[in-house]
C-alpha cells in the first residue's frame, strides 16, 4: 500500500520583545504581544503519515512518553478545532539543533507539526489560523508560522481568535545574524510555562512587566522598519532584563542564568561599548543569543571564548511550509 507522507518544516524564532505570562492558560493566550526574528538555520522537519496506531519518533528513535503524549494530544486538539475526526498517525520530528535547551525547539516543533497536521487532515488552513493553532501548542510557536520579522498580537477576544502572529518585515529586510552562545549542554530545569505561571502568581513585578510591553513593541517595530540598530539593541536588552527581573522576583525566584550567562552579558556590553554593533537576549534557559551583522561573528566568538560549549549561527528565515506531499 502506498502511504502518503507529508513533510513540513518550520524555523525557530527568538523574541526581541519577550512574551512572559498568559491571559488565559487553557487557550494559551499571551498577556501581552511580542516581537521576534525567525531563524532560518534552526529548523524542525516533521514527517507525518497515516498509520495503524499513533507512533511518535524524535530523531530516529521513539520519543519519550511525555513528548509523545504532547504530540498526540496536540493532534487531537487540531482535529477537534478543525471539526474533523482523525486517523492514527506516525509522526517523525527532527531538529537540526539541540532540543529543549532554551533554544525554542517548541516554537519550530509546534509550528511544523501544525502545518503537517492540517495537511494530513486534508484541511486548507490560512496562515492566521495556522498561527492561532500553533499557539495552542506553545505561545512562541505562533511566531514561527510567518517568516522574517514577526509580531504576535495579544488580542482581546476571550476565544483568542485575534491572538496570532504576522510578518512585519520579510526575511530579506535586514540581514542581522543571531549567534546562539550555548553555555551548557542538556535540558533546562524549569519550563517556560512553569516559570511564567509562578511569575504571574507570585511576582510583585509582574504587573509592571506587562505594562511595559506596549511601549517596547512600538519602539521595536519602528526600529525594525527603520533598520535602527541602536534602538533595537536598547529595546531588546531592556525587554530581556525586565522579563528576567519579573521572574527573579517570583516566590521562589525563577533563575535561568548560570555564571557564564552573566559573564557573557558583561562581555557583549563591553563589545558594544567598544564599537561592535551587537546586543544580547536570553530566554527561559542559560544561553545567550547575540544579534549583530555577519561581520561581528569573529569578535563575538573571541568574547565568548572559554564560556561556551557551542556557538550556533543563524541568518533570518522564512515561514513554516510544506516541502513535500
Ligand atoms: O511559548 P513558550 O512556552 O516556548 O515560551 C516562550 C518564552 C520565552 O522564550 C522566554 C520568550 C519568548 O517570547 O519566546
Amino acid at each position: 500500500m502506498l502511504v502518503a507522507m507529508i513533510t513540513a518544516i518550520a524555523h525557530s524564532n527568538i523574541a526581541l520583545v519577550k512574551y512572559w505570562g498568559k491571559r488565559d492558560a487553557r487557550l494559551n493566550l499571551p498577556a501581552a504581544g511580542s516581537l521576534s526574528l525567525t531563524l532560518g538555520d534552526l529548523t524542525t522537519t516533521t514527517r507525518i503519515a497515516e498509520s495503524e496506531q499513533d507512533i511518535v519518533l524524535l530523531g530516529d528513535a521513539p520519543a519519550d512518553a511525555a513528548f509523545a503524549r504532547r504530540v498526540t494530544a496536540f493532534l487531537d486538539l487540531v482535529a477537534a478545532e478543525l471539526g474533523t475526526g482523525r486517523p492514527r498517525f506516525r509522526v517523525e520530528t527532527t531538529n537540526d539543533f539541540p532540543t529543549a535547551a532554551g533554544l525554542a525547539s517548541s516554537a519550530s516543533g509546534f509550528a511544523a507539526l501544525t502545518v503537517a497536521a492540517c495537511a494530513a487532515l486534508r484541511q486548507d488552513v490560512g496562515p492566521q489560523r495556522l498561527s492561532e493553532l500553533a499557539r495552542r501548542g506553545s505561545g512562541s510557536a505562533a511566531r514561527s508560522i510567518p517568516g522574517g520579522w514577526v509580531e504576535m498580537a495579544a488580542g482581546s477576544d476571550p476565544e483568542g481568535h485575534d491572538a496570532f502572529a504576522t510578518e512585519i518585515a520579510p526575511e530579506g529586510h535586514w540581514d542581522l545574524r543571531c549567534f546562539v552562545l550555548v553555555t551548557v549542554a542538556g535540558s533546562k530545569a524549569t519550563s517556560s510555562t512553569d516559570g511564567m505561571t509562578r511569575t504571574t502568581a507570585t511576582s510583585p513585578y509582574y504587573p509592571a512587566w506587562v505594562d511595559s510591553v506596549a511601549d517596547d513593541l512600538t519602539q521595536a517595530r519602528e526600529a525594525v522598519r527603520q533598520r535602527d540598530f541602536e534602538q533595537l539593541a536598547t529595546v531588546a536588552e531592556r525587554s530581556c532584563l525586565r522579563m528576567h527581573a519579573s521572574a527573579l522576583a517570583a516566590d521562589p525566584g525563577v533563575l535561568y542564568w548560570n555564571g557564564a550567562t552573566v559573564e557573557l552579558i558583561h562581555r557583549i556590553r563591553a563589545l558594544r561599548r567598544g564599537g561592535q554593533p551587537v546586543f544580547f537576549t536570553i530566554d527561559a534557559g542559560p544561553h545567550v543569543k547575540v544579534f549583530g551583522p555577519a561581520e561581528s561573528l569573529a569578535a563575538v566568538r573571541d568574547a565568548a571564548s572559554g564560556l561556551v560549549v557551542d556557538l550556533i549561527t543563524s541568518a533570518p528565515g522564512g515561514p513554516a511550509r510544506l516541502v513535500a506531499r
